[in-house]
């Protein structure tokens, strides 16, 4: 099947007489009786809003939906409304939500031409722009559903193959709105398509069929695109990403894309991003339990490609190098062992006491990489830790870093973006921990603070540039349906990036 085509535009319409497939209306938790605009359509409703909330049936709660039918009384046929909850509570991340729950309610009865006005009855108190860019990246968030390898649509369930919406200005600030829209629409799309990509499986995307969707993503985009092949790693010395990939058929590569948008003296930043295309953990094999969701150890690589997609499309005058080091964890008998000690790009030797632990090996060579290029500051993100998971769950990525402004301004980005993190800890004493017996560093610390320690393991690599670490493990997918996206991978970091990326642009 194919994938759902999605089309936000802004402007006015008159919701009482133009026809729709569906027209949603944002609603207040207060709401006791509609006024204004509700208070019309509740009207040509002969009064079913008023009845639903005399009767209490709704309680227009965040994240809630109701809908109802004009039966003839009103062109459109179908009038959705989305509860925002308190209206006090209200703010960008109850909005994004909002938008995204109405889109993917909308999609989930194959309404494909809809008009929005969630926010006509709260105060204007928010930046228009913003608003505009943050409505519109949740209404492309929630009407994704990845349904390709279906062969035929469920058994009487209805397919959407588009959504088109008509988002509806405010008043004021009309232009800012449509303008920030736009940009929406940039990330939002993005997002989409790193989630389509990550939820790609071991068997289709392997690390050779990365680089060739990259190198396509590139070509694309006005972004330059280097593939290293098994051969070239091993001629300039990338030893972590060859002794992970050595366990596979198929061979590892180093993705690197680079996006010049700012003068030759301008700054440029590193995005480093783990693509291992499917971890079993290798000779140190995972439990067989849950193992397919490692087919989404790729995310941090691909938020770095879908981030660089967007930054291009935004035109964003700042210079971004992307660097997806990918592989196959796999157990055979030229895998990588524990016990083995490696050689990593920038001479670094690791004692390897567990295959499994194989993001940081593929990373470090990256960051070295970043390193020895002398960029401005290094950001990697990766599905690193099952730590950070327990630690955090899976609302918040860890987030590390040798430098506070850095943290600060990471901190910032996920305000703006709804990405959250939070900062964890990766001093000297985590370091200590990774120091080995043997050779210069091992790949595992205690079992204790795991994510810290991995942190503390990377921070090696990044010399005395400005470094930070997004430990995405747990973040990376929704395991069931939420009221606002569907199954599979989240896209997380995708907004999270670019946020941070633009606010770099603004300085
Ligand atoms: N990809 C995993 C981490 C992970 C776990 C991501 C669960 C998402 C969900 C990573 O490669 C890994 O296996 N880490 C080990 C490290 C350990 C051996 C030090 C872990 O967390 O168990
Ligand atoms: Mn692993
Ligand atoms: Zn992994």
């Amino acid at each position: 099947m194919e994938l759902i085509k999605i089309d936000v535009r802004t402007g006015r319409a008159n919701l009482l007489r133009d026809k729709f497939e569906l027209i949603a209306l944002g609603i207040t938790a207060e709401t006791k009786k509609p006024a204004g605009l509700l208070g019309q359509v509740d009207k040509a409703l002969g009064g079913q809003i008023a009845k639903l909330l005399a009767l209490g049936d709704f309680k227009a709660k965040a994240n809630s939906t109701a809908m109802l039918y004009a039966n003839g009384s009103m062109p459109s046929e179908r009038i959705l409304l989305v509860g925002l909850g308190d209206e006090k509570k209200i703010d960008m991340e109850t909005l994004r939500k909002a938008a995204a729950v109405c889109s993917k309610e909308s999609v989930g009865v194959a309404a494909q031409k809809i008009a929005i006005d969630l926010t006509w009855c709260i105060d204007s108190k928010f930046d228009a722009h913003l608003l505009g860019q943050t409505l519109t990246e949740g209404l492309h968030f929630g009407a994704y559903k990845w349904d390709q390898y279906f062969s035929k649509p469920a058994e009487g369930a209805k397919e959407a193959k588009k959504f088109a919406a008509l988002l509806i200005e405010p008043a004021k600030d009309a232009k800012q709105f449509a303008a920030g829209s736009k940009i929406g629409s940039v990330i939002g799309s993005a997002q989409n398509w790193g989630r389509t990509l990550a939820n790609q499986p071991g068997n289709v995307v392997n690390p050779p069929v990365l680089a060739g969707i990259a190198k396509k993503m590139a070509g694309e985009n006005k972004i330059k695109c280097t593939i290293l092949d098994e051969k070239a790693l091993a001629k300039k010395g990338f030893g972590g990403i060859l002794a992970v990939g050595s366990g596979s058929a198929s061979k590892p590569r180093l993705i690197i894309l680079e996006y010049k948008g700012g003068a030759k003296n301008a700054k440029t930043v590193a995005l480093v991003g783990k693509a291992i295309t499917f971890d079993s953990g290798g000779i140190s094999i995972k439990p067989s339990q849950g193992m397919e969701d490692m087919k989404l150890d790729k995310s941090g690589g691909v938020a770095v490609m879908a981030t660089l997609r967007a930054i291009a499309q935004l035109d964003l005058p700042i210079n971004v190098i992307g660097l997806i080091p990918s592989a196959e964890n796999l157990p055979s008998s030229t895998s990588f062992r524990p016990g083995d000690i490696v050689k990593t790009y920038n001479g670094k030797t690791v004692e390897i006491q567990n295959t499994d632990a194989e993001g940081r090996m593929i990373l470090c060579d990256a960051i070295a990489l970043a390193a020895e290029k002398k960029v401005d500051a290094i950001v990697d993100i990766a599905t690193l830790t099952g730590a950070c998971m327990v630690a955090l769950g899976r609302y918040k990525a860890g987030l590390m870093s040798n430098n506070d402004e850095f943290i600060k301004q990471l901190q910032d980005a996920a305000k703006v973006s709804g990405e959250a993190v939070w900062h964890l800890p990766s001093s000297d004493e985590y370091l200590d921990e990774m120091k080995s017996k043997i050779a210069d560093l091992k790949n595992t610390g205690s079992r204790w603070g795991g994510a810290s320690n991995a942190a503390a393991f990377l921070g090696q690599f990044a010399g005395e540039i400005p470094w930070a670490h997004i430990d995405m493990a747990g973040v990376d997918l929704f395991e069931s349906p939420k009221s606002f996206s569907a199954i599979g991978s989240s896209g997380y970091g995708v907004r999270l990036l670019t946020a941070y990326v633009r606010s770099l642009c603004k300085k």
